[in-house]
């Protein structure tokens, strides 16, 4: 083999999950045909998260708040954001929640077939995050749209159809901010309206950062949301015995088992780094100023510290990085836990099985998106 291995680009149209399965079991660092290093174990994906001084996230040319930022200005934006992501924030959302769910999964058909990604994931994803940051409904078959052709651009590659796209969702936020940032000293409590009304330096936040901040907890989650979701249902639906034994847990139990599925199977791939001097991985020199991505999926199915496809909820969770780890890990946590665990919660409690359609495949995603594109099930 080259040094050019091929990895999450050069492997369009194949299973990124099965391919860095192969990869890792030979390198520990490949780099792909971008010229991206893309780091497949375990403990060199944990050393360079950690590692925020040699490893920059200062890798877009956009602004990203807070993701693309380090030190002390990403601190200061992150402990903004944090404020919108406590228990007591976000616990009180659990009802309106569960009503979605519940409303969801009466529209769903029983006994024909349908898709767990698109008719539950993505629907649910959108009408919780509408829900969340005070959003109109009327929104709806806009993100919608706007995750179908997010999901397309980013599946082909095309680097200048994904920044139409993410051009078009920030005019989505502008129309939410706008009316917003003019009435500043108003005193509507929904989410967005009180990150308008935010200051850092002692000023407002700015339109392009809040359109930043709003695409971030947005953008890409309700993706990341909708993969999850197909993930969990297409493991309930082979694992029976599982999805029965959840219909009466605790919230910590559903909790563990959900991340834990997603050890197995994340779709949330990978996140990007710059490297600000030379680092040695392995026997492999990676040069300063260059373009690293940590795959987290690989990572969470290394043979050095997981038995990778057992379900151990216990035993897998200190080193589970579906959340990443180090300053940059995720502060959605808790919304994306609570929101997975209505959603799966209601789905069970209101049916009697699930199980995988017969005579339709379950088909996976491709790289560079991770999980599965289509999840057809069929409940009774
Ligand atoms: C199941 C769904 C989700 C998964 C698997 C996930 C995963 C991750 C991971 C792995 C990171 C670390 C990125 C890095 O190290 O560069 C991250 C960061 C982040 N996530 Fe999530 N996330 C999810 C949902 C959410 C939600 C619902 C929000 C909404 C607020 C959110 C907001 C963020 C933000 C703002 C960051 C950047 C943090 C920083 O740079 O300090 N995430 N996420």
């Amino acid at each position: 083999m080259t040094d050019h291995m091929p990895d999450d680009l050069s492997a369009a149209g194949k299973d990124m999950r099965e391919f860095t399965d192969e990869l890792r079991a030979k390198f520990s660092v490949v780099k792909n045909i971008s010229d991206e290093w893309v780091f497949l174990k375990h403990a060199d994906v944990v050393a360079a998260a950690l590692d925020h001084d040699r490893f920059s996230s200062k890798v877009s040319r956009y602004l990203q708040i807070p993701n693309g930022l380090d030190g002390l200005e990403h601190s200061e934006y992150r402990k903004v954001i944090e404020r919108y992501l406590t228990p007591e924030a976000l616990v009180p959302f659990t009802e309106s929640f569960e009503r979605i769910a519940l409303q969801l999964v009466s529209e769903l058909p029983v006994g024909s077939v349908f898709d767990a990604v698109t008719d539950v994931g993505a629907i649910f994803a959108v009408r919780a995050q509408c829900e969340w940051l005070g959003w109109p409904a009327t929104l709806e078959p806009l993100l919608l749209d706007w995750m179908k052709d997010n999901h397309a651009a980013t599946r082909s590659g095309d680097a200048a159809w994904t920044a139409d796209v993410a051009a078009k969702f920030d005019d989505i936020v502008r129309s939410v901010i706008q009316p917003r940032r003019g009435a500043v000293n108003s005193e509507t409590v929904d989410v967005t309206s009180r990150l308008c009304r935010e200051k850092v330096k002692g000023r407002l936040l700015s339109e392009a950062e809040l359109v930043s901040i709003l695409r971030n907890w947005t953008g890409g989650d309700l993706g990341s949301i909708a993969l999850c979701v197909g993930v969990i249902i297409a493991y309930l639906a082979k694992h029976p015995e599982l999805a029965m034994q959840l219909k009466t847990a605790a919230d910590d139990e559903v909790d563990a088992a959900i991340d834990e599925i997603l050890r197995i199977d994340n779709p949330f791939v990978s996140n990007r780094r710059i490297t600000t001097c030379p680092v040695q991985i392995g026997d492999k020199t990676i040069p300063a100023g260059a373009r690293v991505k940590l795959n987290w999926t690989s990572a969470n199915r290394d043979e050095a510290v997981f038995k990778k496809d057992a379900f151990d909820p216990a035993g897998h969770r200190e080193a589970n990085l579906v959340y990443g780890i180090g300053k940059h890990v995720c502060p959605g946590r808790l919304l994306a836990t609570i929101e997975l665990r209505v959603a799966v919660k209601t789905l069970l409690n209101s049916i009697n099985t699930i199980e995988l359609a017969t005579d339709q495949p379950l088909v996976r995603e491709i790289a560079p998106l991770g999980g599965y594109h289509r999840v057809p099930v069929i409940i009774t």
